[in-house]
């Protein structure tokens, strides 16, 4: 049981400036979050990651913005339907979204109107967890926050994805009308959260990685899945299967090649950025749970805090995007004659990736030092440089070494206050793979130690010239000599 991961996680990442709350000298706000310093690295690195594994599908890259005037969203369906159910304290007013309380009862679904959501509840005996007082009607509660630009209705968007759908013909064309056509976007999403929570977990703006996969709807398997690894698959009808992707399609578990093709992907990804394949397992939706737009989806969930996280979909969504705002625009998006594009789409909910890379990376050591298992990749710093001690020339030696060791790897860094002990056991809790320590024999006859994370093994007598021998200490080929290979 690994109860308190999260709340470890929060305590570490305000501490060494990984996130924390947003405006807090105003007292907070529930659901904004800052990165700082070493989370705003690790964002940017695990945005890399998810860009690299699509470019080297082919994908191109777009970039739209987040105000949303309302005839988009009123042809995506969202204005109309992007609504949770919620109940409200008629003492305290707290709010609860509907199918979060009918889940803490242990029912799941997912009303799909007042009357639907009235039935559910009935006979439960639900209290407000609050104050426990008694709890009011249903009613519709819109996800979306709406902004007035002189008398012109807009949303900030719910969404990356309908900036790619309502830009079909003109990336089309960029792309010689080639299909399949996989267009990405990056970006922050906003949602009215009824109850925001686990910091960036639940947040009312986040940040996004969304991919839409245009495919010839009447071609069957552009793509196949081929990773030959058994994966944990949670069906509609709550059964697990252990199996490999194309096993699972061979046994109809999931049934198109394409969308199978792109569970693939965003396991791959999971695997890039160093994500415990133990913790992960893709659940796919019930019907009740299906966004008005899928026909089908899996999520890829990571099990934090004994619970399953959703933290990147896999819909199919069918032609339904582009034959709604083909019959709202006037615009014709067809890919040819009268046919639409099919579309797959792995949207991946960046701060929840974070979120739960960071928790399965924590683990104490006896000693009750906490230790951060990053990729070295993903680390917010590869390296840092230490010296022994400040006093008889050993800081300038280091500072010397350090502005050279800058100009090769940008994201070194340097330290040099308190006992050595305590400077390796900082790094350590924030997942720098490599310290480097310089001390007299530096001073003596220019030689270094290196110390690796996880075995804290050490190497000795390594000559500065080698440290300073390439662009991005990683790729040092020094690391080779340890016996922990990353
Ligand atoms: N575009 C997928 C989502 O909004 O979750």
């Amino acid at each position: 049981m690994l109860m308190g991961e999260m709340e470890d996680l929060i305590e570490l990442a305000k501490r060494r400036g990984f996130f924390w709350q947003s405006f807090s000298i105003y007292g907070g706000f529930s659901g904004l979050y800052d990165y700082g310093p070493l989370g705003s690295i690790i964002k940017e690195r695990v945005y890399r990651a998810w860009k690299d594994i699509y470019m080297g599908l082919g994908a191109i890259e777009i970039d739209t913005p987040s105000l949303t005037p309302d005839p988009v969203l009123k042809a995506s369906g969202h204005v109309d339907r992007f609504i949770d159910m919620a109940v409200a304290c008629t003492q305290c007013r707290t709010r609860y979204k509907i199918e979060s309380i009918l889940s803490d009862k242990g029912v799941d679904a997912v009303p799909q109107n007042v009357d639907e959501a009235r039935k559910l509840m009935d006979g439960l005996d639900l209290k407000c967890t609050r104050c426990g007082g008694k709890l009011g009607e249903p009613f519709e509660h819109h996800l979306m926050f709406m902004i007035d630009s002189q008398g012109e209705r807009m949303y900030a968007r719910p969404e990356t994805a309908q900036g790619i759908f309502v830009n079909f013909r003109l990336l089309k064309n960029y792309n010689r009308d080639r299909l399949p056509m996989i267009v990405i976007q990056q970006g922050k999403g906003y949602r009215n959260e009824i109850s925001p929570r686990q910091a960036i977990i639940r947040q009312k703006e986040f940040n996004m990685a969304e991919v839409e996969v245009f495919l010839d709807p009447d071609v069957n398997g552009a793509f196949t899945p081929t990773l030959q690894e058994e994966i944990h698959m949670h069906d509609m009808d709550g059964k697990d299967h252990f199996t490999t992707l194309p096993q699972a399609l061979e046994k109809n578990i999931i049934k198109s090649p394409d969308h199978a093709f792109f569970l693939e992907i965003t396991y791959r990804f999971a695997m890039d950025i160093g994500m415990d394949r133990e913790r992960l397992r893709f659940r796919q939706h019930r019907k009740d749970e299906l966004a008005h737009y899928s026909s089908d989806c899996w999520d890829l969930e990571a099990r934090i805090n004994d619970s399953w996280l959703e933290i990147t979909g896999i819909s199919d969504r069918g032609t339904y995007d582009l034959s709604r705002h083909h019959g709202a625009s006037g615009e014709k998006l067809y890919i040819d004659g009268t046919r639409f594009a099919r579309v797959i789409e792995p949207a991946s909910g960046i701060d929840r990736i974070i979120a739960s890379l960071l928790a399965s990376s924590m683990y104490k050591r006896e000693s009750g030092y906490s230790v951060l298992k990053l990729k070295p990749e993903i680390a917010p710093y590869p390296v840092a440089l230490l010296p022994l001690q400040k006093k008889d020339g050993l800081q300038e030696k280091a500072m010397e070494i350090y502005g050279k060791l800058k100009i090769l790897e940008p994201y070194a860094y340097y330290d040099d206050s308190g006992a050595i002990g305590r400077r390796y056991a900082r790094q350590d809790e924030i997942g720098t793979p490599y310290c480097i320590t310089v001390d007299y024999d530096t001073l003596e006859k220019d030689i270094v130690t290196i110390r690796e994370r996880d075995s804290m093994e050490q190497i000795r007598e390594v000559n500065v010239d080698q440290i300073l021998s390439t662009k991005g200490f990683l790729n040092n080929p020094v690391l080779q000599a340890f016996t922990v290979k990353k």
